[in-house]
């Protein structure tokens, strides 16, 4: 979290972070008040004390009267928490896995649930449920899964839909249980299931118990190493199974080059392969890039999607490291699309997030022109027929969503290409439409 940061705010801050700042730089102009103070304050209590500050402003305070407010804001910001206890304040661009969760589970079971009686969601590392951002409480991932189960079995789109949620900390279970009480109960054909437990050993076991037909999907979002590789495949070898992977990569980079902590990398990967490995020996965007493609080769999913995390404004590396990966890991075209579609939005958003994709072989940066787009459907398809939506599927890759093919292929229609009408009427593209390329 930098506190105190440059004095013009670069244009990357948010309203938020301004107001941050602001009460950093008034803590500043008060020597009396220790820095450390700021830091050990809760966000609606900074905020507090920036604006009260500022009305104050004519008659200043003495360092322990600042002190003494300071504490008591703080205390009467946890005193409205339930529990009195302060909740965990979540990074703006943490919120990005949950947005990504909150829509694609209902979609994901809606497709799933019409042909399968059971399915399963499995959050290996849960966390405490409700976390604080903007100064007010935020869901964590398991209450948004669980919100979002009862909708899908209350209106029948799944007939029975089993969750687990796991955490090894029983601090953070017991605030998970709290948070779950509110939802509770839950209807009939909606089994959740909470349980203290180290991941790396209850997953393996729930793999043995699950029945090999039940869709799946894994939520792994550690604070450091995912769950080891040869455990993450066990996952991806069950049918219509995926998972979405939270990979730290700013805190594996550092274990890279950490003598103590090879066994762990060891154990992330199953082996010790890694250690001779060309991206040892490379350095910043190289390196990372190496490792991903190495990390991906190693997972047996025929759809990997990238999506990147940069630091946050609040973290000390500042806002243009890579901070993280989620990896969306899947064995079905259509998980891999219907994913795409829900990043892609995502991924525009201020800038902040990017979306790339590797297409035979040329690196594609974070969005494709029109006219690249156009380029390569025609390189791709030229003298072929398909219908759009195995065209998208044959593009799975491309960081490109639905709307950005019709943008492209109409304009070609009657010259490079000529469209049969199936799904759509008149003049429309989508679905089983054919298409062919002269
Ligand atoms: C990043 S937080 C989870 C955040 C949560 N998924 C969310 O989005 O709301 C990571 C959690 O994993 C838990 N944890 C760490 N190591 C674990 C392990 N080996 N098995 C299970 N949980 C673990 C920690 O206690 C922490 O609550």
């Amino acid at each position: 979290m930098p506190l105190v940061g440059p004095k013009n705010p670069s244009p990357w801050l948010s309203h938020l972070e301004v107001r941050r700042l602001d009460a950093a730089l008034l803590f500043r102009a008060s020597p009396r008040v220790p820095a450390r103070f700021l830091l050990e304050l809760s966000l609606p209590s900074c905020l507090q004390f920036a604006s009260s500050a500022h009305q104050e402003a004519g008659r200043s305070l003495t360092g322990d009267e600042q002190k003494a407010k300071i504490l008591q804001m703080d205390k009467m910001n946890q005193a409205d928490r339930p529990g009195g206890e302060e909740l965990q304040h979540l990074k703006r661009v943490s919120r990005v896995k949950h947005v990504i969760l909150e829509n694609y589970l209902p979609p994901w079971a809606k497709i799933l649930g019409s042909r399968n009686s059971q399915l399963a969601y499995v959050d290996c590392f849960a966390g405490p449920g409700q976390y604080e951002m903007d100064g007010k409480p935020v869901k964590g991932s398991p209450v948004i899964a669980v919100e979002a189960a009862i909708k899908l079995v209350r209106s029948r789109h799944v007939e029975s839909l089993l969750l687990h949620l796991v955490d090894n900390e029983p601090r953070q279970v017991e605030r998970l249980e709290t948070h779950l009480k509110d939802l509770q109960p839950y209807p009939p054909n909606l089994t959740v299931t909470v349980t203290c437990a180290d991941s790396r050993s209850f997953v393996p076991k729930l793999l043995q118990d699950l029945h090999p037909q039940v869709p799946a999907f894994f939520f792994i979002d550690p604070y450091g190493h995912p769950l080891p590789l040869p455990v993450i495949n066990r996952i991806l070898r069950r049918e219509r199974t995926e998972a979405l992977i939270n990979l730290m990569w700013f805190r594996i980079n550092m274990d890279l080059s950490n003598p103590a902590m090879q066994s762990h990398l060891d154990e992330l990967f199953g082996d010790d392969d890694w250690h001779n490995q060309p991206f040892m020996q490379m350095h910043r965007d190289k390196r990372e890039r190496a490792f991903l493609a190495y990390f991906i080769s190693r997972l047996g999913a025929a759809h990997a999607l990238q999506f990147r995390i940069r630091h946050d404004a609040e973290d000390i590396q500042g806002g243009h490291r890579t901070k993280y990966y989620l990896l969306h890991l899947s064995n079905h075209v259509r998980a891999a699309l219907l994913m795409k579609d829900i990043m892609w939005h995502l991924g525009d958003e201020k800038g902040t997030f990017d979306y790339s994709g590797k297409f035979q072989g040329v690196l594609i940066s974070e969005t494709l022109t029109e006219q690249e787009l156009r380029d390569i459907l025609l390189r791709k398809f030229k003298g072929k027929e398909v219908s759009f939506d195995e065209l998208r599927e044959q593009t799975w890759e491309l960081p490109s969503i639905p709307k950005d093919y019709r943008a492209v292929l109409r304009p070609m229609e009657g010259k490079e290409i000529t469209i049969l009408r199936i799904t759509s009427k008149k003049t429309g593209i989508g679905g089983a439409d054919r298409i062919r390329f002269k």
